[in-house]
């Protein structure tokens, strides 16, 4: 699909509710499914990955209703699937279910769609592995066959900072016998630690180290707040219209998650942490951001994990601040739904951006007047179409971006929601 953009000639006026975390959202149905009773998931993300969770579940014999709220009614074991397990574009789903499966007392197979394929998966398959998993891959890559077995814990130091092949360990770990330590060179997100431990796992942190035993989860409501990631379009849209100003509320303010909130500050912008309290051992609250003028930044080291995701959009941020702004140590990025250092290189280059590629991130020039007039693609990955999609409101021409319908792996409501705040 074809989605055309003109430049705004109004601010972002008002509140916006984006919707539920998709991080949280995997967890919450995958963590339910493996709890002995019922669960009801508040706020459950509409979004094709976190559906693509549930569907698994389904076929791995958990019943789930799903109205306003998503009931899951499980005994805590899984069956054994009729079929392969699709998993479509979802990395989350791929890599903690392989960490949930490994440990079963059946045979499963785990694919996706083209471009989970071709992204990495030796970076569960080695550890899960170590702890006695039986897994054949294509070259480290789906299909993904395991044959499920026993497992054992064990001491593992991953050598990249990663929440799937943490989360694919700690669940492997719930399940094997003795205790897994799993340690990482800077903190990711932390979502699995925080709701195991409010399933009533027996997990503990320390520093960047896990450690977790075997245990049973209890069935629990479990309430998601707004996604972070989803809110950081409406954040940066707000800062680079002039005189916008918008409240985004109930935003998930995990301090794994707000590496943009610290960088935008840093980088001048005038932004505003409203009401913060705790919903399910997650911090939460409302964001108001209002139109800044901006500095360069520089975005590297253990910060980098805090804002993975935003990396696209806060290129296109950069384009607006004054002087150089370096993002390096991100070469995980190239391991996304796209290569999204070379993909946002190479778009925002046609709109008119002074944007330099390295091999770990990106060198910006600013600020720069967006000449845009021309096509851009979305390379099918949903956060490259709405990060084009918040470029087109300030380039001085109309922009097309091809394979606009990507965005409804993460964000269906986006358009939608934008149009609250800009028709007021
Ligand atoms: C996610 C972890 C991150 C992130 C992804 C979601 C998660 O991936 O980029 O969008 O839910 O655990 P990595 O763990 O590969 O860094």
């Amino acid at each position: 699909m074809k989605k055309n953009i003109s430049k705004i000639n109004r601010p972002l006026k008002g509140e916006i509710t984006v919707p539920a975390d998709k991080s949280v959202s995997h967890r919450a149905v995958i963590f339910a499914s493996l709890a002995n009773g019922k669960s009801v998931i508040k706020n459950f993300s509409k979004g094709k990955d976190p559906l693509a969770s549930l569907n698994i579940c389904r076929a791995l014999g958990v019943k789930a209703e799903y109205n306003d709220d998503l009931t899951i009614i499980s005994d805590g074991r899984l069956r054994s699937p009729k079929e392969v397990l699709n998993c479509q574009n979802s990395g989350t789903t791929m890599r903690l279910m392989a960490g949930v499966l490994a440990s079963r007392n059946f045979n499963s197979v785990l694919i996706g769609d083209e471009s989970l394929s071709k992204r990495p998966m030796k970076r569960i398959i080695q550890p899960l592995t170590l702890m006695g998993a039986d897994i054949i891959s294509d070259n480290n890559h789906a299909p993904i066959k395991i044959s499920g077995r026993n497992l054992y814990g064990i001491n593992y130091t991953s050598h990249i900072s990663s929440a799937q092949v943490k989360s694919a360990v700690l669940l492997a770990g719930l399940n094997a016998s003795g205790r897994t330590v799993y340690t990482e060179p800077s903190l990711s997100r932390d979502h699995s630690e925080r709701l195991l431990k409010y399933m009533g796992a027996n997990i503990s942190v320390e520093g960047n180290s896990v450690t977790i035993e075997k245990s049973e989860l209890k069935p629990c409501d479990i309430e998601i707040c707004g996604d972070i990631s989803s809110a950081a379009f409406f954040i940066v849209s707000a800062l680079i219209v002039p005189n916008s100003n918008i409240i985004l509320k109930n935003i998930g303010l995990n301090p794994a998650r707000t590496g943009i909130i610290e960088i935008a500050k840093k980088a001048g912008a005038d932004i505003e942490i409203l009401d913060k309290h705790e919903v399910c051992n997650e911090p939460v609250g409302d964001i108001r951001v209002k139109y800044s003028q901006l500095k360069g930044f520089t975005v590297k080291g253990e910060i980098i994990p805090k804002l993975i995701d935003e990396l696209p959009v806060l290129a296109v941020l950069a384009t607006q601040a004054d002087g150089t702004t370096v993002i390096k140590d991100a070469e995980d990025l190239r391991n996304k739904e796209s290569d999204r250092i070379s993909c946002i290189v190479s778009e925002l280059k046609k709109l008119g951006a002074d944007i330099q590629e390295t091999p770990d991130g990106f060198i910006i020039q600013g600020k720069t007047k967006l000449n845009g007039g021309c096509e851009v693609e979305s390379f099918h990955d949903h956060r490259l179409a709405m990060s084009l999609f918040v470029t087109g409101l300030i380039c001085d021409n109309p922009i097309t971006i091809n394979g606009f319908e990507w965005v409804s792996i993460s964000f269906p409501e986006f358009e939608k929601l934008f149009t609250n705040v800009t028709k007021y």
